[in-house]
């Protein structure tokens, strides 16, 4: 018998200024702010049906059944759910991504701010975009960042309340493009909870994340000004930052394939001709290469030139999480 069903759909979001690293691993708290964009046209579509009949949440992401790891993120999630609004009946939950699985695009955080919307609204509850935000953190902590729309920050905090993501910008207030250089469509060796965990084992983490206020507000600045080339600057150096902690964690991680040098070079020297782009790049081998929307077909037939480039997806600013009819 079904007692609740709604269904949401959220788009992932990519970072400007990175979040690495939790202070508090449980609940998600980042050791810093950081900055994002939703990817519009790329989105994951969760439907959460409660029905009193089922002896365990059922969860479907993909048409596959999900058990392990991951059947547990989503089952806390619900769990959490449950206990807010006083609901006890398990869950049945069909995920689907519109991008493919296997281009390596992080799909955590569109899948868990779609999650949180559908199950809270299946469950009777009209959460607030604060309070929707900070539950799909505990699922995923970028998954903060996709529930409120365009350009998005989220405000570390140091508690379960302080800790959410709000928007800093509509997605209409600046056309830029992400152009997703996919080179390995491969897994991650080391996904990004357990990748977190390692960061405070790296020197250099303590000063990326005692910068971190002075790159948020260049990044904040440049935005609101539609300022690429300080946005550029910022955004490389941020992910330099992120990444030189990755290969000096212990284990050390080293996510970049050679396709993933060749593509940082070829964005240097387009910048150095004068064309707006810079790269970024999350827990993965691939390159988001943003650029003012109106150079991402030149930039996208750029890339495609690039040995070792499988496929490139392009993604402008999205809207918020939302719901769909059932
Ligand atoms: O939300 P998580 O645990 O998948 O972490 C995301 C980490 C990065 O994508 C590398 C950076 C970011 O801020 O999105």
């Amino acid at each position: 018998m079904t007692v609740g069903n709604s269904r949401a759909l959220a788009h992932p979001n990519i970072a400007f200024i990175k979040y690495w690293g939790n202070k508090d691993p449980q609940l998600r708290i980042p050791a810093n702010g950081s900055i994002s964009m939703n990817l519009a046209g790329l989105h994951t579509q969760t439907q959460v049906t409660f029905e009193a009949t089922l002896p365990s949440d059922h969860v479907v992401i993909n048409d596959r059944r999900v058990t392990g790891p991951a059947y547990e993120r989503v089952n806390a999630l619900l769990d959490r759910v449950r206990k807010i609004s006083g609901r006890d009946e398990f869950a049945r939950v069909i995920s689907q991504n519109n991008f493919p699985t296997a281009a390596g695009i992080a799909s955590s955080a569109s899948a868990f701010a779609a999650l949180s919307l559908a199950a809270t609204a299946a469950a009777g509850l009209e959460l607030d975009q604060a309070d929707l935000s900070r539950l799909a953190r505990t699922g995923s902590g970028s998954a903060c960042r996709s529930v409120p729309g365009g350009y998005v920050e989220w405000q570390p905090g140091d508690s379960h309340e302080s800790s959410y993501a709000f928007s800093i910008a509509a997605p209409e207030h600046w056309a830029l493009t992400d152009c997703i250089a996919v080179v390995s469509r491969t897994h991650k060796p080391v996904g990004s909870s357990a990748g977190h965990d390692l960061a405070d084992t790296s020197p250099f983490q303590a000063s990326r994340v005692s910068d971190a206020p002075r790159r948020l507000e260049i990044c904040r600045q440049a935005i609101r000004q539609k300022d690429f080339e300080a946005l550029a600057k910022i955004v490389e150096l941020d992910s330099n930052l992120m990444h030189a902690v990755m290969m000096t964690s212990s284990p050390a991680l080293l996510y970049w394939q050679p396709a993933t040098l060749e593509i940082i070079h070829a964005v240097q020297a387009w910048r150095k001709s004068g064309k707006p782009v810079c790269y970024t790049i999350d827990a993965g081998p691939n390159v988001h290469v943003l650029c003012p929307s109106e150079f991402a077909e030149e930039i996208k037939e750029e890339l495609n030139h690039i040995k070792g480039v499988e496929m490139i997806l392009s993604a402008e600013p999205g809207g918020p999480a939302g719901l769909l009819e059932p």
